[in-house]
């Protein structure tokens, strides 16, 4: 009953005159209508965009893949714009065999196709303290989820002919900065790729074109990008990447160094400060993403009241090793105010800790690894805050 909808009783505009042919749009763009699914920074966090980090829009995805578009990016010396014909990786140090390739050489070893998150290690840092920003885009953006095609490592150290007394690795990057991280050569023997294809297409710029290191299940600082160098030595080289940053400093003053492996963590991406309840009370569709570096998510608890009752969210989507997981909660509201928190348990048993549990052992000065729980307040109408909770 009531007035008649104009949206099914007038001819929309898009039916009254023929539109854009096939070739109108070469590369594809998302609709107009979507223009509000951008990567974000924060503009406070540093003093320029060259230094910087944007976040993924979590909140308006869906699915377990970022698109390669909203991967965020984060930049020591800003985004190297490299000529793939002119970009050589080499492998030296303790190798029979040193090389140098070029991006055909490298296209004509196996490749392998595997998905895997990629988490930095200040991801939900600012949150250390207490709940900081409004949004999963900020608390949680500084991950992405993507089909990764590359050449195993190992192949390229055999080919090098590594010695067995080559006990690290060294990779080097192209940009400005010249980001260098060492990697235990078992992990580089094990699932590491040098990676030139993100979602079927070429590695974008933000992301290390042509070439990025993949560091399966570890912090997202020792992934390369425009990788230019392996060397092999027989010891960690204690870069600043791995000695000022990227370390834990605990209440005793000693830092905790080394800390690869991200641990297990979820959150709820709507509702969420940026994505409120907006039609009222009745079916709410909750849902959130989950991950571990030490191997998948087989559940996730979810609770609506602050912790006192938990129910088994449902997993949707492929579950694959180190990959974000993608988690549902349906149910109806009553329209009163919630506490929305998701926990996430993975395949060695782990169980994502509160952030009191966190502080309780690491103290109140770390910034990088935190895995805490985190909680939206939802008001009656609907709209959802950052808070902690004891
Ligand atoms: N590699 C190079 N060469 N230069 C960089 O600045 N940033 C690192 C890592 N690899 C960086 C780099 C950091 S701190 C992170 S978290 C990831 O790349 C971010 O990857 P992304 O920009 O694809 O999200």
């Amino acid at each position: 009953q009531g007035s008649p909808d104009p949206a099914i009783t007038e001819v929309q505009p898009w039916r009254r005159y023929l539109g854009d042919g096939v070739d109108a749009r070469p590369y594809g763009h998302p609709s107009p209508f979507e223009s509000h699914v951008v990567r974000r920074n924060v503009p406070w966090l540093t003093a320029d965009t060259i230094s910087s980090i944007n976040f993924t829009p979590l909140h308006e995805l869906d699915g377990i893949i970022t698109p390669n578009g909203l991967c965020f990016e984060r930049h020591h010396g800003g985004l190297a714009e490299i000529d793939p014909s002119a970009h050589r990786l080499m492998i030296h140090g303790l190798a029979d065999r040193p090389l140098v390739l070029t991006m055909q050489d490298l296209m004509r070893f196996p490749r392998e196709n595997r998905v895997y998150f990629l988490e930095c290690a200040a991801n939900s840092g600012m949150e250390w303290a207490g709940a900081q920003l409004n949004g999963c885009q900020y608390t949680h953006g500084m991950i992405h989820n993507v089909m990764y095609t590359g050449v195993p490592l190992r192949l390229l150290l055999k080919e090098a002919g590594v010695r067995s007394s080559g006990t690290w690795i060294l990779a080097e990057g192209a940009d400005a900065s010249g980001m260098t991280r060492s990697i235990p050569i078992e992990k580089a023997m094990d699932d590491v790729l040098v990676a030139f294809a993100m979602n079927g297409e070429a590695l974008r710029p933000e992301q290390g074109y042509p070439l990025r290191l993949v560091v399966p299940g570890w912090e997202g600082n020792m992934w390369i990008k425009w990788l230019r160098r392996i060397e092999v030595g027989d010891q960690p080289w204690y870069q600043r990447e791995e000695t000022s940053k990227y370390t834990d400093l605990l209440p005793s003053g000693l830092a905790r160094k080394f800390t690869f492996e991200m641990d297990a963590k979820s959150v709820i991406t709507s509702p969420s400060p940026q994505a409120p309840i907006q039609t009222g009370p009745g079916p709410v569709v909750l849902t959130g993403i989950a991950w571990s570096g030490r191997g998948t998510i087989p559940r996730v608890d979810v609770t609506i009241d602050g912790g006192i009752t938990w129910v088994k969210a449902r997993m949707s989507g492929p579950s694959l090793d180190k990959s974000i997981h993608r988690f549902y909660h349906d149910f109806e509201w009553d329209g009163r105010p919630m506490l929305l928190q998701s926990r996430a348990h993975d395949s060695t048993g782990y169980v994502q800790p509160t952030k009191q549990m966190l502080r309780a052992i690491r103290g109140e000065n770390s910034i990088y690894h935190n895995n805490g729980i985190q909680t939206w307040a939802v008001d009656e109408a609907g709209r959802a805050e950052n808070v902690e909770i004891s």
